[in-house]
């Protein structure tokens, strides 16, 4: 149909995708190749076998397994260059990426070589490719503030590489006050602010307050439950932050895709957006996620150019850059 076309060819802009989620089977398979890592998967089709998640914690544990093999500057090239390459093919024009350095000094691996890989596929990805993009680095929520403000510092000799910095993996017992501290110290540091506020979540709605109140973010990743709090929506149109929604991810790690969440978003005027989240785990795209959104409410093109530009406005680019854009 047309819109399908329409979806496919939009100029697009992705504002939440992990790196580390982008690691399809096939290079998880090569990688360990490479590497002289024992997986215990012959083929990709055992791979996709094992992952049998339904809740957050579930994904996590096969995501943070399945990093294991990303060990060279030439790993994190390859892995964030493959996205790139996708992304481009789905008319990403823009991405704003986020990386977990923890997930691999904890395992060994340098901060060092994780972002040159990452950094040198970006700067290959813009010059052959032709997409634009930046990075956030995220601490991880379950361990320690301590862990966290450690590599808030050892990051700092590569401010001028990160846009910004976020809070992902296993939210539950983890507020955003547990980083209070951390967050504080990334903001005077230049960092641009944003937090996983996961779907259904134990407190999601006092952990998006939080956000707000305690951490003064400059977006909300996820969020969608700020819908049960109309004080709370009202607080986050007036400060005009952009909400990163992920349809194929929410399906798989709670019982709905929110289709319908985003569409009471854009109706009340949100700066909602549809993102790929973990595109190699919860299968799906840019462009398969727009058109799931599609299939699920029946949006048109009004409301798919709305959630494009939502995303380009929401974006950490300067104003001129993303005028270019508009
Ligand atoms: N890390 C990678 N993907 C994530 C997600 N969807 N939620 C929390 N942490 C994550
Ligand atoms: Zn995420």
């Amino acid at each position: 149909s047309k819109l399908k076309s329409f979806i496919e060819e939009m100029p697009k802009c992705e504002l939440h995708v992990h790196i580390e989620g982008t690691l399809e089977p096939e290079m998880k398979l090569q990688l360990a190749k490479r590497n002289h890592i024992k997986l215990p998967y012959k083929n990709e089709k055992a791979v996709r076998d094992a992952y049998d998640f339904d809740d957050l914690p579930s994904f996590l544990a096969v995501y943070y397994e399945g990093m294991s093999v990303l060990l060279t500057e030439q790993d994190f090239f390859d892995v964030t260059y493959a996205y790139l390459k996708k992304a481009r093919s789905q008319n990403v024009r823009y991405t704003e990426m986020f990386f977990d350095p923890q997930a691999h000094t904890a395992r060994g691996v340098a901060f060092d070589t994780v972002i040159r890989g990452i950094r040198r596929a970006q700067r290959q990805g813009e010059i052959e490719l032709g997409i634009h993009s930046q990075l956030i680095m995220c601490f991880l929520r379950d361990w320690s503030a301590e862990f966290a403000m450690t590599t808030l510092l050892q990051s700092l000799p590569y401010k001028e590489w990160i846009i910004g910095v976020g809070l992902d993996s296993d939210e539950k017992n983890n507020p955003p006050i547990k980083f209070t501290k951390v967050f504080k110290r990334a903001r005077q540091e230049g960092y641009l602010l944003t937090m996983h506020c996961d779907v259904d979540q134990d407190n999601s709605v006092s952990h998006i307050w939080q956000t707000l109140r305690d951490i003064g973010v400059d977006r909300i990743d996820h969020g969608v439950n700020s819908l049960e709090d109309e004080k709370l929506c009202d607080e986050i149109k007036r400060r005009q932050l952009a909400l990163t929604v992920c349809p194929i991810s929410n399906a798989y790690v709670t019982d709905s895709a929110k289709s319908q969440a985003i569409a009471a978003m854009l109706e009340a005027g949100m700066r909602v957006t549809v993102n790929s989240d973990d595109p190699a785990y919860f299968p799906g795209y840019m462009t398969e996620n727009l058109k799931r959104v599609w299939k699920d409410v029946d949006i048109g093109k009004p409301e798919l150019v709305q959630l494009t530009e939502n995303a380009f406005e929401g974006s950490w680019l300067p104003r001129q850059a993303k005028d270019r854009y508009l």
